[in-house]
């Protein structure tokens, strides 16, 4: 294989002859080629001498044409590289009609580059968001390989429903026009393809619990479906998550487990994707000069994710966070749209984020109310609250949610019939409970909403290759 620009770059192997491809970004003077091939964010400068090439040739090197070149790299005299290729061999591998190439050399909306989201990817700003999600995605099963989990792949078509994250996607091969019923007249599921009701999983909890109980330490990463019709910019209906569980753990353990793994893969980002980082919080300064003072962060993007990366999280429960929250400023003067009056309101996204700048810290919200979370959390003695546990960071509100579970069958059996859960359909779930349950937590991160956070982008939509959203599920 040719050599990648980061590579050449990285090297410098200056007076060596190099082949290599790579994309046009832009011609200038009918002399210097700006070059990329997504390996990196800098361009390598190649140097044509029109002489030595044919003018039709040269009038195909047109931005965003495919090309193989041949040179000598040496030291450029230039400002603003250390080293150019001076071109011997040039090939057209794939044209690019200029003047249809919707990525012209200039600043494009992001709103722009979401409907050419099939390009967007050879943009700088693209380029280096996605090559922070993978260095993330990479840390993430590095650290837990580390820490010795196991991944475990949970099934993506599940048949109970009964995890109650969200609305579910049904899965059906059956006629649409047509389907099977029931004498009652309901669409018969048993003649479908499962021979019951199938929807796409929102979460692979439930069986990652299955698997701590026989592994120890287990960790999912996988795609989640949710059909909510939220069209915020914290919300997609296809998004991935990773889902810790470990046997004989707490809530504390949780905690500990929650806030270290966060760290360590800030700190991975930090140390792997300077450069790219280093442009999206240039991107980002740029972005926010046209904003309002209020709306602009307090702190640059690096000094953020160091922040975060160096500093303890606070650790409040959901009692004093209500507390805080109801004698608060935009509380007390109406300025929250949705008002804290009394214990067991259920937090909304505004209310994240003030409690975020009141302790100017991640915060680990625990023991909500029972009432306003899922059945499988445990119970504390209270009787009124749950082990529970959100995350939430600075700018997106909620990034993790967890618990410790409720291993006691009798107190599972009794809460699944309260929240209406069939307890046929979880028996499974349940046996668990039956045959050496023990105490055991794990959370669930939003793979999105960590990558919106270290990229420092404003929208979610932005951080996946192909957005899920209402009304959009294009290429
Ligand atoms: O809080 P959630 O719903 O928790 C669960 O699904 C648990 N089963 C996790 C567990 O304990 N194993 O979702 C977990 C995280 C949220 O904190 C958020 O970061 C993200 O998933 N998330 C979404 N991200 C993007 N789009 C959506 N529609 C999301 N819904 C949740
Ligand atoms: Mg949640």
């Amino acid at each position: 294989m040719a050599q990648s620009i980061k590579e050449i770059l990285e090297k410098k192997p200056v007076g060596s002859t190099l082949s290599l491809n790579a994309w046009v970004r832009t011609f200038r003077s009918n002399r210097f080629i700006a070059l990329s091939d997504g390996s990196c964010l800098k361009t390598l400068q190649a140097v044509v001498d029109f002489e030595n090439f044919e003018e039709p040739l040269l009038r195909k090197v047109t931005t965003g044409a495919a090309l193989q070149l041949t040179g000598d790299l040496v030291s450029s005299q230039g400002r603003g590289q250390d080293v150019e290729l001076q071109v011997t061999e040039l090939a057209v591998l794939g044209e690019s009609s200029a003047e249809h190439y919707p990525l012209q050399p200039k600043k494009h909306s992001l709103e722009f580059l979401r409907e050419v989201a099939h390009l967007r990817m050879r943009t700088n700003t693209f380029g280096a968001i996605m090559r922070v999600r993978h260095n993330l995605s990479f840390a993430i099963h590095q650290y837990f390989h580390q820490k010795g989990f196991f991944n475990l792949h949970t099934p993506i078509i599940t048949g109970s429903d009964a995890e109650g994250a969200g609305e579910m996607f049904n899965v059906s091969i059956l006629d649409k026009k047509n389907p099977p019923l029931t004498p009652e007249g309901a669409i018969d599921y048993k003649e479908d393809f499962f021979g019951k009701e199938t929807n796409l999983t929102v979460s692979g909890q439930l069986e990652a619990e299955l698997g701590a109980m026989g592994l120890g330490k287990v960790y999912t990463f996988g795609p989640t479906f949710r059909a909510e019709n939220s069209n915020t910019a914290r919300h997609l209906a296809e998004f991935w998550m990773i889902e810790p569980e470990v046997a004989f753990a707490n809530l504390e353990d949780n905690m500990d487990l929650a806030e270290d793994f966060l760290k360590y893969v800030i700190r991975f980002a930090l140390e792997h994707c300077r450069e790219d980082l280093e442009f999206l919080e240039k991107r980002l300064l740029d972005e926010e000069k046209t904003k309002p003072q209020t709306e602009r962060s307090a702190m640059p993007l690096l000094e953020k994710l160091q922040f975060v990366a160096e500093n303890n999280f606070r650790r409040v429960s959901y009692t004093e966070a209500i507390e805080i929250l109801r004698n608060s400023k935009p509380n007390k003067k109406k300025k929250f749209q949705y008002l804290i009056e009394e214990w067991g309101a259920d937090l909304q996204s505004e209310h994240e984020k003030f409690l975020v700048k009141h302790f100017k810290a991640p915060v680990i919200l625990f023991d909500y109310p029972a009432k306003i979370k899922a059945f499988y959390m445990r119970l504390n003695e209270d009787e009124k609250t749950v082990r529970a546990m959100d995350i939430l960071f600075p700018g997106i509100g909620e990034i993790v949610g967890g618990s410790q579970r409720e291993e006691r069958h009798d107190v599972l059996l009794a809460k699944m019939k309260e929240f209406n859960i069939d307890e046929e359909e979880l028996s499974w779930y349940l046996d668990t409970r039956k045959f050496g349950t023990c105490e055991h937590s794990g959370f669930g991160l939003g793979f999105e909403r960590l990558v919106l956070f270290v990229t420092g982008m404003g929208n979610i939509r932005d951080v996946i290759p192909f957005p899920r959203t209402p009304g959009n599920a294009a290429f």
